[in-house]
């Protein structure tokens, strides 16, 4: 996105009421969003403790004596004191450096053994230390959630995991397990993410032109897009939505006014397709 569009959206956001920023060094525009919580605090709109921030640490960044240093890079980068939740962004370790993608001379990343649970372990010390409230994962499949419930002398549990979730792709066996450890699941891409296809796979339809969520909507006066979000939250997961538009951004903000009866939700579940927007394919 292009320079400040981050810092005024954020603003915005924040002045319609969002409280929960999920974020990312990977997303290049942490010192926006941080720029924007502490100009909100300033001027009194709102405390640091209602702020709900969340980071990522990056693939490159995995072995355990690179945690803490690049949490607090994050925190460096957003001029405050902790994050509400660091999260592991992806369950696949890079060879550690400078490149965010390091690839090798035919262009394949260079991946790098690690130990996720001994990654788990330099989180918890985050906790300990204070630097983020709570820690979690991302994009993590129930075997890895296995990995890390079962290790020997588990001090904290992942108390989210953050995956691709919509109508179009419901997760139910995912979000049972998680419901059965009480691990959030925080929905990324709720709105059927952006279509760019340089890391979309567009094959699958674009959720919002979907008839069923539209002819809902059309009942509550609401759009496709709050239709989405409000079966994602009634059923439980946290919703992400994206926008740079201020009344888009507004727009996603109000779906608490209406809820959907037993059978709109099993209509709109009834839509999963199992396909993902996100393939991840590294
Ligand atoms: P924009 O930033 O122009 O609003 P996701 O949250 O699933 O990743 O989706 C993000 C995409 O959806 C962005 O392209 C965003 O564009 C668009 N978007 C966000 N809110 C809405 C909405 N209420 N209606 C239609 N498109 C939206």
């Amino acid at each position: 996105t292009p320079k400040g569009s981050c810092l005024e959206s954020v603003k915005i956001a924040i002045d319609t009421g969002y409280r929960h920023i999920d974020g990312a060094f990977v997303y290049y525009n942490e010192h926006e969003v941080g720029q924007a919580i502490r100009e909100k605090i300033a001027e009194g709109r709102i405390n640091r403790e209602d702020i709900f921030y969340c980071g990522k640490l990056w693939n490159t960044c995995h072995p355990p004596e690179l945690v803490r240093p690049t949490l607090e890079k994050t925190l460096k980068i957003l001029q405050l004191d902790y994050v509400d939740l660091y999260i592991i962004e992806l369950p696949m370790a890079f060879k550690p450096g400078d490149a965010i993608y390091p690839k090798d001379e035919n262009g394949k990343i260079i991946y790098h053994e690690t130990d996720l649970c001994a990654t788990w372990e330099a989180m918890e010390a985050c906790k300990d230390a204070g630097l983020a409230k709570s820690i979690g994962v991302s994009n993590f499949n129930r075997r890895q959630l296995e990995m890390i419930l079962n290790k020997p002398g588990l001090k904290y549990k992942p108390v989210s995991n953050q995956v691709e979730c919509h109508p179009y792709f419901t997760q139910p066996k995912l979000l049972e397990f998680c419901r059965q450890h009480d691990i959030v699941i925080v929905g990324y891409s709720p709105l059927g993410t952006s279509r760019d296809e340089t890391w979309v796979n567009v094959s699958s339809p674009p959720l919002l032109k979907d008839p069923v969520l539209n002819a809902i909507g059309k009942k509550y006066n609401k759009t496709a897009a709050q239709v989405a979000l409000r079966f994602s939250i009634q059923r439980g997961v946290v919703v992400i939505p994206k926008s740079f538009n201020p009344q888009r951004i507004r727009e996603n903000f109000q779906i608490f006014d209406f809820s959907l009866t037993e059978k709109e939700m099993k209509e709109i579940e009834a839509l999963n397709k199992n396909v993902r927007y996100v393939e991840l394919l590294m």
